[in-house]
């Protein structure tokens, strides 16, 4: 029998204490949150658990007054009892590589060291570090290092574009990049330092590289810019003090996209995204002391930094990694890896589940899958077909699924099963967690009560995880999720409470979309398509795509017009797609292109997307009302069209 992770205040693992922490987290938050910090090690106690104002200024604070800094809680606070434990496991891309097990005080060592290079190479607390790299083992210790010193750390995924990492380097004011020679995907490998070098082309602030050896590549290193961590890790200490940080400091900046204009760099900072990420993490996986936690994310993305990393860290948890992805070699490799490592506690997107589902079962039935307890999904509205999918083959009918609803926003889950002590019901989030208060507000702003009822999802309290701020423009954060509704967070989902009170989240309400568990803003991708220099006009909208959940669906206007030959058609669409290929990356190609010779736009000149995505959708006939369009002949010609 494995005996309870940590004796910690503010564990819940029955339905009643559930209703209990419930009641006492919205009746008096500072007592409850101030609880559940005490287990944390402080270098100064807060004097106020909550302050600020949450909405519509988007000031909240958390633990204010307070100094610590999160690797102390992660590292240093678990060597006298788990030194010895696995804190991370690596999993490589090519299951015949050997892959990597590091102890709490081994990665102690490895964050400690790289702490210290970064120091060597003049990095300082409050600078911005910009972290493009593979999921390997470096990387987490890249960016707890970065946090050991009072760095912010910014992850990109390392399948962004040369032009996206520019973007974000110039918006956070990063002044150092780290990044590896290439990284596996699959059965390829692929160069990561040219295209470092190709963005900085146009980041003149950066002033140094530091380069990882994954591939053992020949690399350009560029004099006085480039330098090699192997090279530099030589002979360096492996203890580092930890910088005291105040509790508001910023941790880490995560781009993500929006409805309008550039993705912003959402911002946690350092207490309230370690109280969240820990109490979120312990009580909604249930997590026991010999757990294997699995998160299939990427550590580019949120769910990777709180439920790959700082989450599992803190709750002391042994975490692995997995560089690869599902189907190399073939569609059986996670679940081989679950039974290789013993996983216990599995994490993944619905997109990866839905892609599995579709290969021979025998996949699947090769592996026992016995060591697993909980499975989890995030990202986006998992479908029942997938969820009994999930339970039946993968849980074998006996491991409670957590499809968790959260944002990179929110820092952490708000509304999800805790594994087999609130209700896991297909196709729902389900209750909130102590300290979120959900509401569905109509569109005048006014709150839905009861059940059985569907409206716009906002949040009415501040929660520890609360974004903070969008790096360097306070008034855009304000703007986009605290102005729109006073009092509340705005969320940009539309939900539904059923007739239990469950919430099922039933998509974006707002012109973002979500490709495979990845946002996209519509406007962004309109962006790149009218970069190349064929194209006049474009609207890009979702529609349902059987794997990844949204599609993207652009609508081009051609410099030529409709082009005559195949051959021509085709040639443009490759160049369409190479300029967003190269504009964001290979993740937001569009899945269908429509040339078209005009766009259904109203007398005023604004695009009716409502009718783009009907189309887009398979709607043929009710197109609701056409009248207020300046030539309605466009929509036929959409209609003959239509991919
Ligand atoms: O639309 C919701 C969807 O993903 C959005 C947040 O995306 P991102 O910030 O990239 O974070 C993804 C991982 C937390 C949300 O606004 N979403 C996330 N989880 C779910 C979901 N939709 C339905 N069910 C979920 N469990």
């Amino acid at each position: 029998m494995s005996k309870p992770l940590e004796a910690k205040p503010a564990r819940i693992r029955t339905l009643e204490e559930y209703h209990a922490a419930y009641r006492q987290a919205t009746e008096d938050p500072d007592a409850y949150w101030g609880a559940a910090a005490e287990a944390f090690t402080w270098r100064k106690k807060w004097d106020t658990v909550r302050g600020g104002e949450f909405s519509p200024a988007g000031t909240s604070t958390w633990y204010a007054g307070g100094l610590l800094n999160i690797t102390e809680n992660c590292l240093d606070r678990h060597l006298a009892q788990r030194g010895n434990k696995l804190a991370l496991i690596y999993e490589p891309n090519d299951p015949h590589t050997r892959h990597l097990r590091l102890t709490y005080r081994e990665l102690y060592q490895q964050v400690c060291q790289f702490a210290n290079v970064l120091k060597n190479n003049g990095v300082q607390k409050g600078d911005r570090v910009l972290l493009y790299l593979p999921m390997m083992p470096q990387l987490a210790v890249a960016m707890l290092a970065c946090a050991r010193i009072g760095a912010i750390h910014s992850v990109v995924f390392a399948g962004f574009s040369a032009t996206a990492i520019a973007d974000r380097v110039q918006d956070a004011g990063a002044t150092v990049v780290i990044t590896a020679d290439g990284l596996n995907r699959g059965p390829k490998q692929i160069p990561v330092k040219s295209v470092v070098d190709e963005a900085l082309l146009s980041c003149p602030d950066v002033r140094r590289v530091i380069v990882l050896n994954h591939l053992d590549w020949p690399t350009h290193m560029r004099e006085g810019r480039d330098v090699w961590y192997h090279e530099e890790v030589e002979g360096v200490e492996k203890t580092c003090p930890a910088e005291a940080l105040a509790a508001e400091d910023p941790l880490f900046i995560l781009y993500t996209s929006g409805s309008t204009g550039k993705p912003k760099g959402v911002v946690h900072t350092q207490a309230g995204y370690m109280v969240w990420a820990d109490y979120t993490f312990r009580n909604v996986f249930q997590i026991e002391e010999n757990d294997v936690h699995w998160c299939t994310a990427d550590l580019g993305w949120v769910t990777g930094h709180t439920y790959c990393l700082y989450g599992p860290l803190l709750a002391g948890a042994t975490s692995l990694l997995f560089e690869g992805v599902p189907t190399y070699p073939d569609a059986g490799r996670f679940w081989e890896v679950i039974d290789k490592h013993q996983v216990t506690t599995f994490y993944t997107a619905p997109t990866a589940i839905r892609s599995l589902m579709a290969a021979p079962l025998d996949h699947v039935l090769s592996y026992s899958l016995s060591s697993l307890r909980v499975l989890g999904s995030v990202g986006e509205p998992i479908n029942e077909e997938a969820w009994h999918w999930y339970d039946l083959h993968i849980g074998k009918g006996r491991c409670p699924i957590v499809d968790t609803w959260w944002q990179t926003e929110t820092g952490g889950i708000m509304i999800s099963a805790l594994a087999d002590v609130t209700p896991s019901v297909p196709a729902r989030a389900g209750l909130p967690l102590p300290g979120v208060l959900p509401v569905l507000l109509a569109q005048d702003g006014t709150e839905i009560e009861g059940n059985d009822q569907e409206g716009y999802l906002a949040i009415k309290a501040s929660w520890p995880g609360v974004i903070r701020t969008t790096w360097g423009d306070h008034e855009r954060a304000r703007q986009t999720y605290f102005a729109p509704y006073p009092g509340y967070y705005f969320t940009g989902d539309g939900a539904r409470r059923d007739e239990n009170g469950l919430f099922r989240i039933i998509g974006r309400v707002d012109d973002v979309i979500n490709v495979s568990g990845h946002r996209f803003g519509t406007a962004e991708i309109e962006n790149a398509l009218n970069q190349n220099e064929h194209v006049v006009e474009s609207a890009v909208v979702g529609y349902p795509h059987d794997v990844k959940g949204q599609g993207i669906y652009a609508y081009i206007i051609c410099q030529h017009g409709v082009p005559a030959t195949e051959a021509e058609r085709k040639m443009f669409e490759a160049s369409i797609i190479e300029t967003v290929v190269a504009e964001i990356g290979k993740i937001a190609k569009p899945d269908k292109i429509q040339l078209v010779s005009g766009l259904p736009k109203t007398r005023s000149g604004k695009i009716m997307r409502r009718i783009l995505r009907k189309v887009a959708e398979g709607e043929t006939t009710n197109l609701g009302d056409v009248t207020t369009l300046l030539d309605p002949a466009v929509v036929d010609e959409i209609l003959a069209g239509k991919k």
